[in-house]
């Protein structure tokens, strides 16, 4: 089995991929051999900027496709993972990736912002997780004995394990995706299906604009970020090349925080 980080011949799925994180690890994954899935939620600016990504990639000498689904419905996931064995022939990565927020108070936030989150962040990964574990197991209905036979990649957050007031919704989710994974990577070891999720701190994408587009916002930022810089979308792409290659085999159930050191309690230091 090869121990680099070398995807050639691998087919990778990347949910939410027309922006941020997962552009940039659609991107990575390419970069690194892999033919890759460009999933985006809905039609307009998210289809367009999906097949930017797309673009971006064959001018690479790479090769990938767009493919529509809202990751909280069913019928979308099924159309999805069809779409991509249909063009491809085979799936050997997925990465879920695909998430929202949606802030509120808790005095103030509505049953609907509570599903919506969930259903995506969590439910979604579910949906797509299911969905991959079903066609690993169709392909290799045994283990095959000189390779993988499937590899999971939950996307998650700081805030699986770091309490964050008036995103209790966004939190429940992440915090609901390390117990998922973990219990999936359980489940599916013996299937030589590796189950891992990224954590990522604070990276410079769209969802958290408000966070880092002023010099104060950054400076305020940047007190909860020992390593002291805001992260890039291409931080987390290079561990996703990691986890998803035969590089990391040996590796399941695990989270890998890439973080600057966020989850550090760096208030903590000199003080306390
Ligand atoms: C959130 C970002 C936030 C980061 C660190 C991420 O999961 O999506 O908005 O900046 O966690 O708090």
């Amino acid at each position: 089995m090869s121990q680099t980080s070398d995807l050639q011949g691998r087919v990778a799925v990347v949910t939410g991929a027309s922006s941020g994180i997962g552009r940039a690890i659609a991107l990575s994954l390419a970069q690194a051999g892999a033919r890759v899935a460009v999933n985006h939620s809905s039609g307009g600016r998210s289809a367009e900027r999906a097949q930017e990504v797309c673009q971006a990639i064959a001018a690479a000498g790479g090769q990938a496709f767009a493919v529509q689904a809202d990751v909280s419905q069913e019928a979308d996931v099924e159309r999805m993972l069809q779409a991509v064995q249909a063009r491809y022939g085979e799936l050997d990565i997925l990465v879920n990736n695909a998430g929202v927020e949606d802030p509120a108070p808790i005095e103030s936030m509505t049953l609907e912002q509570w599903r919506r989150v969930i259903d995506i962040n969590l439910g979604g990964q579910f949906l797509c997780a299911r969905a991959a574990a079903r066609a690993f197991m169709a392909r290799f209905p045994e283990p095959p004995p000189h390779r993988p036979a499937g590899n999971i990649l939950f996307i998650s957050s700081v805030h699986e394990v770091i309490p964050w007031a008036f995103q209790a919704n966004y939190a429940a989710s992440k915090g609901g995706i390390s117990l998922l994974m973990k219990s999936l990577a359980q489940e599916l070891a013996p299937r030589k299906i590796r189950v891992n999720s990224i954590a990522p701190g604070a990276i410079r994408t769209p969802i958290n604009r408000q966070a880092w587009e002023t010099e104060e916002a950054l400076r305020q930022l940047l007190k909860l970020i020992p390593y002291g810089r805001i992260g890039e979308p291409e931080d987390i792409g290079r561990a996703a090349v990691w986890l998803a290659s035969d590089a990391s085999d040996y590796v399941t159930g695990t989270t890998l925080f890439v973080d600057g050191g966020m989850t550090l309690y760096p208030e903590f230091r000199g003080a306390g």
